[in-house]
């Protein structure tokens, strides 16, 4: 079955082949077509065009966008939706004046999550987890990267992950698998974190890899969680399977995780709140994509990625939620586009760029998600009748999306 979209008052993203990431200056540029059409068959982008000049279809379904804007489904390159129970007593500890560092130093954090998450079982797990998964999918994310990381015992690790590959088989939303086992020291090895890390390498990696429960590897290279040797420890192990990495690093403090992601080739740095010359210095002529996640900054009020200097110095920059329980209970992209514009000063082309094109890169999906090309996925959000693009960030905290496709299906 064909589809048509007719009259669509400005498709956005509008890409040749080829185009895998976008840095420094290319970000301004959001290439559109106004007044278009656009064909979809079986799930993937055939062709568009000006209204002006619409060939003659048989036997299609038709959709009038009228007013509507039509672009890429965001992609989400950074998430924790897998886990289980929420953290509301931390937040309002925050509020009373306790720090997210303090809380985690009381057992809080990660290691609540991790102690509720394996008290949980599995289908329990998937249940929470396919909720949060319809709801993103409903506020227009397409394509989704999901962390392990609350379990931090084999079996747990491995019942995370196993969530992980049913929501893979179960939803239409494309999905990436980051092992992240290296979140936080379990309090049993608190005195001896090398036998966690050697856990992770010897035990859960290889299970790991032996199910395929994984394409990326992460870890928390931050003061208090793991070193920038551990960082290595971890990345290189992955290497032998296979495992690509994606690193939380600079969250809290510069410590060299950055210059250590982009050694192994690291597909994305991600968080980067507290950045140094040397860490965007280290950045330049590397082939990984830095990644900011503005609404953990909005909850835990610390500092915004410096989008700017980072962009300002030429390279490419993502957008991504970090939809977990502790810094950041929420998966909405339209949020975060909006955070970018108001909060890091980027522009609305900047922002939409960085949640479609360069996202796409940051999960290894730049060959069939984050614009409109022909061939690629037929993944949309069809807005309501609104002003202009830049309407989305700028009325912030509203909806503005009339419909989602997701493979060329309305969700
Ligand atoms: O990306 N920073 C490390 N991990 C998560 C938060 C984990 C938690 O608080 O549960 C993050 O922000
Ligand atoms: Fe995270």
């Amino acid at each position: 079955m064909k589809l048509l979209f007719r009259n669509i008052k400005q498709l956005l993203q509008v890409r040749e082949k080829g185009i895998t990431s976008l840095k420094g200056s290319q970000m301004k540029e959001l290439p559109t077509i106004d007044n278009a059409w656009l064909l979809v068959e079986n799930g993937k982008i055939t062709d568009f065009g000006k209204m002006e000049e619409i060939p003659t279809f048989e036997e299609v379904e038709t959709v009038d966008a009228s007013g509507k804007i039509l672009l890429p489904g965001w992609v989400d390159s950074h998430t924790h939706l897998v886990y289980a129970g929420n953290r509301e007593q931390e937040f309002v500890d925050r509020i009373n004046g306790l720090t997210y560092e303090e809380i985690a130093n009381k057992g809080g954090g990660i290691l609540n999550s991790a102690k509720k998450l394996q008290e949980t079982s599995e289908e329990e797990l998937y249940v929470q987890s396919a909720r949060r998964l319809e709801e993103v999918m409903k506020m227009g994310t397409t394509a989704i990267e999901i962390k392990s990381g609350y379990g931090l015992t084999t079996e747990a690790e491995l019942k995370m992950l196993r969530v992980i590959k049913r929501l893979k088989e179960n939803y239409p939303i494309a999905i990436k698998a980051t092992f992240l086992g290296a979140h936080a020291v379990p309090k049993e090895f608190k005195e001896n974190k090398e036998a966690y890390l050697d856990l992770l390498v010897n035990e859960m990696m290889p299970k790991i890899a032996q199910e395929q429960l994984a394409e990326y590897v992460d870890i928390f290279c931050e003061k208090g969680y793991f070193t920038v040797e551990d960082t290595h420890k971890i990345l290189t192990a992955g290497k032998k399977y296979n495992l690509i990495p994606k690193i939380h690093v600079n969250q809290f403090n510069s410590i060299g995780g950055i210059q250590a992601g982009v050694e192994h080739d690291a597909l994305s740095v991600d968080h980067l709140e507290v950045m140094t010359p040397e860490d965007i210095e280290a950045l330049k002529g590397s082939k990984t994509m830095p990644v900011a996640l503005p609404s953990c900054s909005l909850f835990l009020s610390i500092p915004y990625t410096p989008a700017r200097e980072i962009i300002d110095a030429g390279l490419p920059l993502a957008l991504a939620t970090d939809y977990n329980p502790g810094s950041t209970p929420s998966g909405n992209m339209n949020l975060v586009v909006s955070l970018a514009c108001i909060k890091m000063k980027m522009n609305p082309e900047e922002a939409i760029n960085a949640a479609t094109v360069n996202a796409a890169y940051a999960m290894g999906l730049s060959e069939t998600h984050g614009s409109i090309t022909r061939g690629k996925a037929a993944n949309f959000i069809l807005t309501g009748k609104i002003p202009s693009y830049g309407f989305l960030p700028y009325s912030f905290g509203a909806n503005h999306i009339d419909s989602v496709y997701i493979n060329g299906k309305k969700i």
